[in-house]
């Protein structure tokens, strides 16, 4: 284990000695939401390539976009863990979860890949109201950023529901 840097005794709030325990927790939970975030680059960026078809063209535009937003959205938790007096971790550590991200059979089912796509964002979007949550009263900074990271999961979940109402409405998913 690295040697790690630490808040001041003086510091107030999550910074404070009284709550080193709830900071050690948060950062595990920064984490968690890093991981996510970069487990999503590897996905999307499969999944923007890897499609076949005139329609899956407009669906994976949009997903090349998201991958940007969603480095952005790593780095940003990779910054308030370190912020946090916490170290970012490498990538030995990772541990990949998105099984329903993998490439599809046929790479014409675009379908799956909306799906996919919409259950990952779901995974963000519930990860990170749990942090909101938490840093209720305790890390207003961490909250605020969540919040605004909290808004781009939802607007791509919500552009993807829209993807798949348009196949469901014929039948197609
Ligand atoms: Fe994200
Ligand atoms: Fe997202």
């Amino acid at each position: 284990m690295a040697v790690q840097a630490r808040p001041l005794p003086t510091d107030t709030g999550i910074l404070s000695p009284e709550n080193e325990e709830k900071r050690e927790q948060l950062i595990q939970m920064l984490t968690k939401g890093y991981w996510m975030e970069l487990e999503t680059v590897m996905s999307y960026i499969a999944n923007s390539l890897n499609p076949d078809g005139v329609r899956a063209q407009e669906v994976i535009e949009h997903i090349q976009t998201d991958i940007t937003e969603e480095l952005g959205h790593a780095q940003q938790f990779g910054q308030r863990i370190k912020e946090l007096y916490g170290v970012v971790p490498g990538s030995m550590d990772f541990q990949a979860e998105q099984t329903f991200l993998q490439p599809p059979a046929e790479q014409t089912d675009i379908v799956h890949v909306i799906k996919g796509v919409i259950e990952a964002e779901t995974a963000a979007i519930a990860h990170y109201e749990q942090i909101i949550e938490f840093c209720d009263g305790l890390d207003l900074v961490t909250q605020d950023m969540v919040i605004a990271i909290q808004r781009d999961e939802q607007q791509h979940r919500r552009l993807f529901e829209g993807f798949l109402r348009e196949y469901e409405a014929e039948g197609k998913a």
